[in-house]
């Protein structure tokens, strides 16, 4: 089944301008619809291009996929998997209770709040708060830990009724949400019906600069139809009535940046984003030209790690992979890699477990399974949580297991 998305105008989603692709990945499934092996047939795919507007510089795919086609009650992403992403999170909301959320009543509502990885430390607090999310089970989950929830995807018309509700909000709160969110008007109206005349707007999401950098290229996938840089955020704000009051680069996701937002004049902008704007005009990432060499990288790291596995597979090693990671949908289909290369992926998360990765059909198999069976060589997809994998499986290591990563190039540990 191919998924019935609008032609490629490739007009810009944002303000009309022309978009000039980047780079062509190819036919992909839905990056997070790990399915059953009964119904590994009737997946769905779609065309997955990056390119960048000449007009406000925002770098966004081509194709756009419905929004229900990605986020349900199924939705298999948990993020408190990752205990680097929790500490993370619980150290951003104390800071939030500290500075932002003084006043008398206090209201925080934040947009993709998933299982409440962010909202669990600020309900903690005894602060008023609002979690909206579309996919149920991660919501549910949240409400579990007693966070206030409402299964929805964040628009205008929700926005509306929260603040009829609840009031307005002091701080709106999004991370690796926002750049999902294709109809984003509808989302920059919504923020300006709910939030406080001196509220912030804070979030953050993965960073161009090192994707370009550090050549993460599998940070390219269905949900990320915008990938930031501070030149099209400000674009994007300033669109919206709104001012870019500060930016703060985080070493999370392999370089992320936090984005505060604010109503104009509301807030004296921070001083961080002078030096910011002059490191991408450095990186050239408003420039077409530039942003394609890119790609020259990419196509070499397929080449290089195709050849990796193959050799191994040749000389009888057996090779696993680690983190049935959203990114590694784009590895393994761009680069054509299936069982014959890779026999199964390790993944903490239950909802993953016992199904098959989109595409590419790995299984999916928890990594208590892991120490019983060690293969000789473990490509590690989820290469941002290397520090806390590596942790966990030092016996592997110990054992004479060898780790594959291909960012910033092929390479083994
Ligand atoms: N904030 C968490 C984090 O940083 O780990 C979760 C990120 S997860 C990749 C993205 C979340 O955004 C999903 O839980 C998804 O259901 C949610 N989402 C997608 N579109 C949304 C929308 N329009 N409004 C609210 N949440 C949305
Ligand atoms: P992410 O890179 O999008 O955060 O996804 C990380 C994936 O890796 C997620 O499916 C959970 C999995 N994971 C493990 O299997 N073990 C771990 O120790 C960690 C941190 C993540
Ligand atoms: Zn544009």
């Amino acid at each position: 089944m191919t998924l019935e998305t609008p032609p490629a105008t490739r007009t810009c989603r944002l303000c009309g301008g022309a978009v000039s692709e980047i780079f062509d990945f190819g036919r992909q499934p839905v990056s997070n619809a790990f399915v059953k092996a009964e119904e590994a047939d009737g997946e769905a795919f779609h065309h997955l291009a990056v390119g960048i507007c000449s007009s406000c510089s925002m770098v966004q795919l081509s194709d756009e996929l419905p929004r229900e086609a990605m986020f349900h009650d199924d939705y298999p992403y948990r993020s408190s998997e990752s205990a680097l992403m929790r500490r993370h999170f619980e150290e951003f909301a104390g800071n939030l209770v500290r500075t932002e959320l003084t006043g008398p009543d206090p209201f925080v509502v934040e947009i993709g709040c998933n299982d409440g990885i962010m909202l669990k430390t600020i309900s903690d607090h005894g602060v008023r708060h609002l979690g909206v999310d579309p996919s149920r089970g991660a919501a549910e989950t949240a409400a579990a830990k007693g966070i206030d929830v409402r299964v929805d995807f964040f628009e205008e018309s929700v926005a509306r009724e929260i603040r009829q509700a609840h009031g307005r909000a002091d701080v709106i709160f999004s991370a690796n949400t926002f750049s999902h969110i294709s109809y984003i008007d509808s989302i920059f109206r919504g923020i300006d019906e709910l939030l406080a005349e001196d509220g912030l707007f804070v979030f953050e999401d993965r960073y161009l600069g090192d994707i370009v950098e550090k050549n993460y290229f599998d940070q390219i996938y269905d949900e990320h139809f915008y990938l930031f840089s501070l030149h099209s955020v400000r674009a994007m704000v300033e669109r919206f009535g709104f001012e870019l009051v500060d930016a703060q680069r985080l070493a999370v996701h392999g370089g992320a940046v936090r984005y505060s937002v604010a109503r104009p004049v509301a807030r004296k902008p921070g001083t961080a984003l002078a030096r910011l704007f002059a490191h991408e005009r450095d990186l050239g990432l408003t420039d077409r030209v530039k942003l394609a060499r890119f790609g020259v990288n990419i196509r070499r790291i397929r080449h290089d790690l195709v050849a990796l596995l193959t050799e191994l597979k040749a000389k009888g090693f057996r090779v696993a992979g680690y983190g049935a990671t959203s990114k590694s949908a784009t590895v393994l289909n761009y680069c054509g890699i299936g069982m014959d290369l890779v026999e199964c992926v390790y993944d903490s998360t239950p909802e993953k477990q016992g199904r098959l990765t989109p595409g590419s059909h790995l299984p999916v198999v928890a990594p208590e399974r892991f120490a019983a069976d060690y293969p000789d060589y473990v490509v590690l997809f989820a290469w941002n949580h290397a520090e806390e994998i590596l942790a966990k499986e030092q016996a592997f290591t110990a054992q004479g297991g060898r780790w594959i990563l291909y960012v910033p190039d092929v390479h083994v540990l």
